[in-house]
């Protein structure tokens, strides 16, 4: 039996368990029960509630008053991703590993947003203000009037908040934000859950947009902002993979807007600085484009992106060949190779097949198969594509290619950027600049790359 009030929460998804175990029962992680007293369950009503008129009351969908304006912060790519800006009374968490530069972005946001009028604030719970003035004045933000504050206590941090007037509060990051109402110890689970949800309410009350910033590791051990995700407005995963310098910042949830937005940044030494023309970043443009390279005509968010697919097909030397892929789903890799071997007659047995996203960009439109496919093709039969080509368009089952969504805003980026050609689904209207090459069985395509047919 559990000692009296004691419970044991597990810090990767927040089950809570009356007995410790080894392993938790909901997610299956392994030594993440740790005991917390649950002496005030989260979400519980305030007792200053008790002495209002219970009751429901009832109001309809039209509103009186118009929503107050969105905060334009003034950093495009961040006030793209929220939908337009930032909506005053909302929660965001912007979550992401450690290192990856949200500190550094939100500085950016909070001054820039600053420098066109909004009451902002910044309050870390990592960094000294010393350390983080360093860090603005490198940046060249010193002249931003930011209110900067070190403080863990969450008590604190409401009190101080409730007697400024800000428009929008950025709180770095909630691991570190302890209650005194609770005694476990701060990143736990019940702490990270009870100083959220205060915030949270703040926010609502006082009108204030709240940013969260969240770390996350790769296996999701150290108390998971997971808990969070459920009680915040919009959820932004902030990016990057090692090696490169940009970042991604994605929208996972959004109240007030499309989630399929991305914003595109560049870490240099003053900071992160805003990528308007994501294409030219992730192109490779060194040298022609050897056999095994295919550039995708994608679309992110609204945004249409060219990026480039590189296969690598080689004999394999082990009993069961490798398949490795980077920034694309393995199991569409799977589908991609089993199509081309049953309907196209390309068989991949006893070869290693590796599929690279080049500059790190994660794809997951079904568009991407037919570039896929090319690139695995060039590569198994050692032809290249015509160098100012784009490909794109979906593969079904039965190899058949189909039509996707946006195709014109597709060959009007890669027109853009100095391409000529395209090999697209059936029988589309290349417009102005553009030779396209419609097909519509993916095993016309295999004939047209293998014979270099293109009309
Ligand atoms: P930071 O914002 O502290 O990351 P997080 O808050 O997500 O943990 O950024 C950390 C990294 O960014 C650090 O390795 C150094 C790099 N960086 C630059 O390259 N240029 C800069 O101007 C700044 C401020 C940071
Ligand atoms: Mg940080």
């Amino acid at each position: 039996m559990a000692r009296d009030g004691a419970l044991y929460t597990c810090q990767s998804c927040g089950a809570v368990h009356p007995k410790w175990a080894g392993q938790c029962a909901a997610c299956g992680a392994w030594n993440t029960l740790v005991e917390e007293s649950l002496a005030a369950p989260p979400g519980a009503l305030s007792p200053s509630r008790s002495g209002k008129k219970r009751g429901l009351v009832f109001e309809g969908l039209e509103s009186l008053s118009p929503p107050p304006p969105r905060i334009a912060t003034g950093v495009d790519e961040f006030d793209r991703v929220c939908g337009g800006g930032v909506v005053p009374g909302s929660a965001i968490l912007l979550a992401g590993d450690p290192g990856v530069g949200k500190s550094t972005l939100l500085l950016q946001v909070c001054a820039e947003a600053a420098r066109r009028g909004a009451a902002c604030a910044y309050i870390s719970g990592e960094e000294a203000v010393e350390q983080i003035r360093a860090r603005a004045h490198r940046m060249g933000l010193a002249d931003a009037g930011v209110s900067l504050a070190a403080e863990t206590a969450l008590r604190d941090i409401i009190a101080g908040l409730k007697q400024g007037a800000f428009n929008m509060v950025v709180i770095d990051s909630i691991q570190t934000l302890w209650s005194d109402a609770h005694d476990a110890g701060p990143g736990s689970v019940t702490q990270v859950r009870a100083c959220a949800g205060e915030l949270v309410r703040l926010a609502k009350q006082r009108g204030i947009a709240i940013i969260l910033v969240g770390h996350v590791t790769k296996d999701g051990q150290i108390a998971g902002p997971r808990v969070v995700e459920h009680m915040v407005d919009a959820v932004l995963a902030f990016e990057g993979e090692r090696g490169y310098p940009f970042r991604i910042l994605r929208g996972s949830k959004n109240r007030f807007g499309a989630t399929d937005e991305i914003g595109v940044f560049e870490m240099t030494d003053a900071g992160l600085a805003e990528v308007k023309n994501p294409s030219s970043l992730f192109l490779n443009e060194s040298g022609a484009r050897a056999a095994g390279a295919a550039v995708f005509a994608g679309i992110e968010g609204s945004r249409p992106v060219l990026v480039e697919f590189q296969a690598l097909v080689a004999p394999s030397v082990y009993g069961t060949p490798r398949r490795t892929v980077v920034g694309w789903d393995a199991g569409r890799l799977a589908m991609v190779m089993a199509v081309l071997d049953s309907r196209c007659g390309l068989g991949f047995a006893a070869r290693d097949v590796y599929l690279n996203v080049a500059g790190g960009l994660r794809i997951n439109e079904p568009a991407a198969d037919l570039a896929a496919a090319a690139a695995l093709v060039s590569s198994a039969l050692d032809v290249a594509l015509p160098q100012a080509c784009v490909v794109f368009g979906e593969i079904s089952l039965s190899g058949d290619i189909r039509p996707v969504s946006r195709m014109e805003s597709r060959l009007k980026e890669a027109v853009k950027l100095g391409f000529s050609s395209a090999l697209a689904p059936g029988a589309m209207d290349g417009g102005s600049g553009m030779r396209v090459s419609g097909v519509s069985r993916l095993a016309d395509a295999v004939g047209r790359i293998g014979d270099g047919t293109w009309d």
